[in-house]
Order: C-alpha cells, then structure tokens, then sequence
C-alpha cells in the first residue's frame, strides 16, 4: 500500500492526479498538502473530499516542522511534488514567490523525505519521490528538433530558471543521498480545472462573453498541448515502474501555434452558442498585444524514452481533447465565476488593460 503525499493537490493537474491516483490505486493512501493560494481550490476536488483513503492538509511545502508531522503520523513513502508557482507572467511582475514555492518549498520537501527514509544511507523501502517539472527548463527551440531528456538546460524566464534549480536540487538528492528521485519534464497541459489565466482558459472565458482576446506578438509561437489526464497517467506510469535518478519527458506531440489554438476555440464556441450579435465570429475578438518579455518561441517533446520504457503515449487527440474542455468550462461557468473574483479581475486589468 502506497502512502503518497501529494502536493500542490488543490490545483490544475494536482487535483486531477489526485483523482487518478485514488482511482487507480486501489491500495493507497493519498495525503493532499496544498497551501491554497490564488491556484489552489477545493472546489476541483469535491469527488474525493470524503473519501476513506484521501485527506486534505492545509499547509505550505516550507513548513519543515509539518512536514515532518505528516511524514512520521502517515507513515508517508511516497512524494508526488505539484506544488508550485506555475504562470510565466506573474514571475516576470514579481519573481520572489517562484523562489520562495519552487526552490526554496523543494529543498524543504527533499530535506524532509531525506530526513524520513534515508537510514545509514539505506532508502526506506520502494520509496518514491516524483518531481513534477516541464519542458521550459530546456529554453526555445528553433523550427525544427525537441527536447530530450539530455537536452542542456537554458531556461530564460524566473518561472523556468526556479523550476530548472529545483530539478538541480532534486537530482543532486539523488547523486548525493541516494534519495529515490524521479523527474518528469512536460509540455502545456490542457482540459478542465486550469485557471483562467492560462491562454486556453482565458480564451474561452473572454470568448464566450465576447471580450477581447489577447494573443502576444505575432502569435506564431508554438507549444505542444497535452489533455491533463494524459499527464496524470504518465506519472502514474513513472511511480509503478520509473527507475530512480532518471528524467523522463513527457509531452502531446500536438504542437500548435498559439494563434492556431485561439482560432480552434473560437470556432467550437461559434458553432456550440452561434455567432456574436451582429453575426460576427469570434476569430474578430482577436488582438495582438504587447508581447511577453523573453518570450519562448516554440516548446516540443521527444518523448520517446517514456514510450519505450513505460510504455506511455498520450491517448487524447488535441482536436478531442479542445472540444472536451471546451464542453466542461460552457457547463462549469459558475466555477469560473468563482476563481476570477476580484482578485483575479486586479490581475487581469494589470496584465492586459493597463499594458
Ligand atoms: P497550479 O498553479 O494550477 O497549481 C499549483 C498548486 O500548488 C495550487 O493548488 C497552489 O495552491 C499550490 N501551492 C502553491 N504554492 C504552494 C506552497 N508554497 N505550499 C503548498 N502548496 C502550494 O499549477 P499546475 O498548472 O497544476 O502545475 C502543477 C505542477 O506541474 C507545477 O509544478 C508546474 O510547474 C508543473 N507543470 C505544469 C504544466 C502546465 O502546463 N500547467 C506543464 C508542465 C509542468
Ligand atoms: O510548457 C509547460 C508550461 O506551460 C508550464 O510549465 C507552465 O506552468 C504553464 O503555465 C505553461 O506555460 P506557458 O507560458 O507556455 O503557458 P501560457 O498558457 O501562459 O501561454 C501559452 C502561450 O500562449 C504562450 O506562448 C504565451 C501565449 N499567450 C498566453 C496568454 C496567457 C498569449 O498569447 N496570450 C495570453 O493571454
């Protein structure tokens, strides 16, 4: 039986793999540690909130002395690490928090599951830590090629160079403790839950209400989308037969350019709620905005070595997998209003109203 601490449950991909990992893991425990910032809700997980073999800890992956508390009471040994600042913008308007949650939350983390398996140098049995990391810790590509997971790291946003320390520190766990460390490194995920500010999302909830839609530069640069669920089965795959100490990189072979994906949103809204008033498509909300600072220009994964290690392959097509969460944010339109309250409206207006 496994008992997996899960952080950063309360948010996108978390609480997805919260679900899963209840689901398909008959035997285990799953212990959901989330500080519940702006990203984290516990609206995502209302499916499992009673259920036996799950339990909510509201708490920060920097309180060491908590930490400490779930690992010993829960008998914790194994580590499935979400938590973290995850937008690039926000860590270009203010970088501190990205250090605080992604180096200085992980290093707590590693100090606690080195502090509670590793005896005489000895791991505690099968004990698992997984690193939830992504592709931008690998830099821009070109036209052509992908990451792979001997790619040199180049990352060039806060966001990416406080991910790319924390997978330093995570493999330096392993290289110098003998820590059972895992790192996974995955493209943009999509599908339902995500915050709305994200670009699919954001687009969707603008597009319904016939807002503009903010696409930065010339909106040719390229990300490889991959639906949620997909993710969450490839770190199910890492946890069951994943070796310690490797990196395995996971993405949707489903490369688009960003105006691409904002066209194909804009065409499934036109055909679910018909045209604007005055009969217009909603392709003529789109406005190309000041660019993002440093701005990536295209993300790919090579992700062969999973494929033929695991066995993983991404099960969603992108044209299924877009319709799907197209479908989920028309239904769950009342869980939209709830994220971007107030809060989320300053955000907003200060990142494109004001720019
Ligand atoms: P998210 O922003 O939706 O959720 C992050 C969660 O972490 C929230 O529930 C938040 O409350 C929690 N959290 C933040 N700081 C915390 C702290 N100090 N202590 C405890 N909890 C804290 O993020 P996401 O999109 O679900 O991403 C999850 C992980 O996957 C991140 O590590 C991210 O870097 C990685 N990742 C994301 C993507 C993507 O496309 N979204 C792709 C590859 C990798
Ligand atoms: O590649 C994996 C990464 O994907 C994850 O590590 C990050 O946590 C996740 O946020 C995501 O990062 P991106 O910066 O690629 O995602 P975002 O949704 O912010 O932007 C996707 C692309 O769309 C990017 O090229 C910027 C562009 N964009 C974004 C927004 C929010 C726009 O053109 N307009 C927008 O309003």
């Amino acid at each position: 039986m496994r008992k997996i601490l899960v952080t950063g449950g309360a948010g996108f991909i978390g609480s997805s793999f919260v679900q899963r990992a209840i689901d398909a893991l008959h035997d285990s425990r799953v212990v959901n540690l989330d500080s519940l910032t702006y990203a984290g809700n516990l609206q995502n997980l209302e499916a499992v909130a009673k259920h036996p073999r799950y339990r909510f800890v509201r708490g920060d992956i920097r309180d060491r002395a908590l930490l400490g508390e779930i690992f010993t009471a829960e008998n914790i040994d194994t580590v499935v690490h979400f938590a973290a600042e995850s937008h690039v913008d926000r860590s270009i308007v203010g970088p501190a928090d990205f250090i605080e949650t992604n180096v200085v939350g992980t290093f707590t983390l590693l100090e606690a599951a080195r502090n509670a398996w590793l005896k005489d140098g000895v791991n505690k049995r099968d004990s698992r830590f997984i690193h939830v990391s992504t592709d931008e810790v690998y830099g821009s590509l070109g036209d052509t090629g992908a990451f792979t997971e001997t790619t040199p790291y180049d990352p060039r946003s806060p966001y990416s160079a406080s991910k790319a320390a924390s997978d330093h520190l995570v493999s330096a766990y392993f290289h110098t403790y003998g820590l059972a460390t895992l790192i996974t490194n995955c493209s943009n995920n999509y599908g339902p839950y995500q915050f709305p500010e994200k670009l699919i999302p954001l687009v969707i909830h603008n597009a319904v209400s016939g807002k503009s839609l903010p696409v930065y530069g010339d909106g040719k640069n390229v990300r490889d989308w991959l639906y949620v669920a997909d993710h969450c089965d490839a770190i199910l795959k890492v946890l069951a037969a994943g070796r310690p100490g490797e990196t395995y990189n996971i993405g949707g072979s489903s490369e688009r350019q960003n105006l691409t994906v904002v066209e194909t949103i804009c065409d499934l809204l036109d055909r679910r709620l018909g045209l604007l008033p005055g009969d217009k498509p909603r392709r003529s909300l789109i406005t190309f905005v000041k660019d993002r600072p440093g701005h990536d220009r295209r993300y790919a994964i090579d992700a062969t070595k999973i494929k033929r290690e695991l066995g993983w392959a991404p099960s969603m097509s992108f044209e299924d997998g877009m319709r799907l969460t197209v479908d989920w944010y028309l239904e769950h339109q009342s869980w939209t209003e709830a994220v971007t309250s107030g809060a989320y409206r300053d955000y907003y207006r200060r990142m494109y109203d004001e720019r």
